[in-house]
C-alpha cells in the first residue's frame, strides 16, 4: 500500500518521519501514514500509549478530545504522547523546544504531529474553541496562525507541541469549526467528519472537508439514532458524491469507514464497497496499550455473537448527565442495566426514562437512586456502567499489541510487518 496510490494516505503525504540510519548510512524521510486504518478517538479507552503505538506503525490515530473540562490537562496530555514517537526528529523538537537555540526558519516550518485531534462537536460548542485555536497554533508564536487574543493565554505547553495531523469533527455543526481550521490552522492540516446519513455526506463535500467517515449502526459509541448498516451506507456515499463530483466539480473527499469492523475480510469489502480506510475503535480496545481497564478488555473479548451481545439506548447518557442531544445514542456491551430496560420497555412500556426515573432502574425493584451510580462508577462496575463497544466484538477473541492488531487486520502478519 503506498500513500500516493491510496486518496486517503495520499492526504497526508507531507506528514514525514526522518530516520538518522545509522553509523555510515544517510537519514531518510518517509511518510509517516502508510497504513489507511484510523484509530478512533475513544474517551477513556485511547491515550497517549496507543495513539503512538498506532503512529509508530504507520497507522492514524485519534487522540480523543472527550469531554473536556481542563484544556490545560488535554494539551498535557498531548505532549505525552510526543516522546513515545518513534522518530529522531520528533525527539529533537522536543529537545529544542526547552532550550532558546531553536531558529526562526526552524520555528517556521510547520512541521506536523503523526495524529489527529477528535472533537465531540456539540461540546466544543459547550467549552468555546479556545482549545482548538490553541492546539491548532501549535508550534506557537506563528503571526499568521495566532487569533487576536490567544497568544498570551497560550501556556508553555504550544512550545512543545506542533500542528496535528487533523482534526476530527463528530457529532454536531463542525461548520463554525471548519472555518476556524482553515483561517488559523496551519496549511495542510486536514479536516476529517464523522457523519451518519448520505445528506450529511453530501453537505460535507459541498463544504470542502477533506475526509469523511462513514459511521455505520454496528458501531461502538455514539451514534446517530437514524444511523444505517455500512454495507448499504458506503456504496450509496459513493454514488452520491461522484455524482456531484460530474455535475458540479466538487471535489469526492476521502472515504473511511467506521462500525465493526474488525477482522480482514471486512478491512476488503469496505474496501470494495469504496472506502479507502477504515476507522476502528473496538478493536483497539482490548490491546495492550489502551488505558481501558483489563477486566472490561476480558469482557470484549468474551462477548461474542456481536450483533446480540451489543445493543444500542440512550439510558446512560441519562445517568451520567452528559446532557447528550435528541437524536444519538450509543452502542454498548449488554449487561443488568440494557436489560432491565428492555424488560421495562416490554413489561411496563417505560420508554428512554429520564432524569430521577433513569436512576431507579439501577437496583432491582426499581428503587435506585443517583447514589447507587455514584457507588457503580466508583467500582468500575460493568453490570451497571456502560461498556462501549460494536457489533465487531463477536470477532474479537485474543489481546495483542496495535500493532500485531493492525496487521492481522490488513492481512500483513505473515509478512511481518
Ligand atoms: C469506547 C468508545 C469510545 C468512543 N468515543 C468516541 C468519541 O469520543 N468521539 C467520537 O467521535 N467517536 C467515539 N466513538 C465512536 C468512533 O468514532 C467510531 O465511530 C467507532 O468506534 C467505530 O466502530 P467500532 O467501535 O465498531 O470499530 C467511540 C467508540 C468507542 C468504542
Amino acid at each position: 500500500m503506498t500513500p500516493a496510490k491510496n486518496q486517503f494516505l495520499a492526504l497526508f503525504s507531507h506528514i514525514t518521519r526522518r530516520s538518522r540510519g545509522g553509523v555510515g548510512k544517510v537519514a531518510t524521510t518517509t511518510p509517516w501514514f502508510t497504513k489507511p486504518i484510523a484509530s478512533a478517538p475513544m474517551n477513556g479507552w485511547s491515550g497517549p500509549k496507543l495513539v503512538a503505538a498506532v503512529a509508530n506503525h504507520g497507522g492514524v490515530p485519534i487522540f480523543p478530545i472527550g469531554y473536556f473540562t481542563d484544556p490545560a490537562a488535554i494539551l498535557k496530555e498531548l505532549q505525552n504522547i510526543l516522546p513515545l514517537l518513534s522518530d529522531n526528529e520528533q525527539q529533537d523538537g522536543i529537545d529544542n523546544s526547552h532550550g532558546d537555540n531553536g531558529s526562526e526558519e526552524e520555528a517556521t516550518k510547520a512541521e506536523f504531529l503523526p495524529y489527529a485531534v477528535g472533537f465531540i462537536t456539540f461540546w466544543l460548542d459547550r467549552q468555546g474553541p479556545d482549545l482548538l485555536l490553541k492546539i491548532l497554533e501549535g508550534q506557537g508564536d506563528l503571526p499568521h496562525s495566532t487569533p487576536s487574543g490567544t497568544a498570551s493565554a497560550t501556556t508553555g505547553a504550544r512550545k512543545a507541541l506542533r500542528p496535528p495531523a487533523a482534526v476530527w469533527f463528530s457529532f454536531g455543526d463542525y461548520r463554525p469549526y471548519l472555518k476556524l481550521v482553515r483561517q488559523y490552522g496551519a496549511a495542510g492540516t486536514r479536516v476529517i467528519v464523522q457523519v451518519q446519513t448520505v445528506q450529511e455526506a453530501i453537505d460535507a463535500q459541498q463544504d470542502g472537508v477533506d475526509v469523511i467517515v462513514l459511521q455505520g449502526t454496528e458501531s461502538g459509541g455514539h451514534g446517530a439514532q437514524r444511523v444505517r448498516p455500512l454495507l448499504s451506507f458506503i456504496p450509496e456515499v459513493v454514488d452520491a458524491l461522484q455524482e456531484r463530483e460530474k455535475t458540479k466539480g466538487l471535489k469526492v473527499p476521502a472515504i473511511l469507514a467506521a462500525g465493526g469492523i474488525s477482522v480482514n475480510a471486512q478491512w476488503r469489502a469496505a474496501q470494495a464497497l469504496g472506502a479507502s480506510g477504515v476507522v476502528i475503535g473496538t478493536g483497539f480496545m482490548p490491546t495492550f496499550e489502551s488505558p481501558g481497564p483489563q477486566h472490561a478488555k476480558e469482557r470484549i473479548l468474551n462477548a461474542g455473537d456481536g450483533g446480540n451481545s451489543t445493543v444500542r439506548t440512550r439510558i446512560f447518557d441519562e445517568l451520567r448527565e452528559f446532557g447528550w442531544p435528541e437524536g444519538y445514542d450509543g452502542r454498548v456491551v449488554r449487561n443488568l442495566v440494557t436489560d432491565r430496560e428492555e424488560e421495562d420497555l416490554k413489561t411496563r412500556g417505560v420508554f428512554e426514562p429520564k432524569g430521577a426515573d433513569a436512576f431507579k432502574i439501577l437496583r432491582e425493584d426499581r428503587t435506585g437512586t443517583k447514589e447507587d451510580w455514584k457507588l457503580a462508577v466508583k467500582n468500575q462496575d460493568l453490570d451497571f456502567i456502560p461498556l462501549w463497544a460494536g457489533t465487531g466484538v463477536g470477532l474479537l477473541k485474543k489481546q495483542m499489541s496495535a500493532a500485531e492488531w493492525i496487521d492481522q487486520l490488513l492481512g500483513e502478519s505473515e509478512k511481518g510487518n
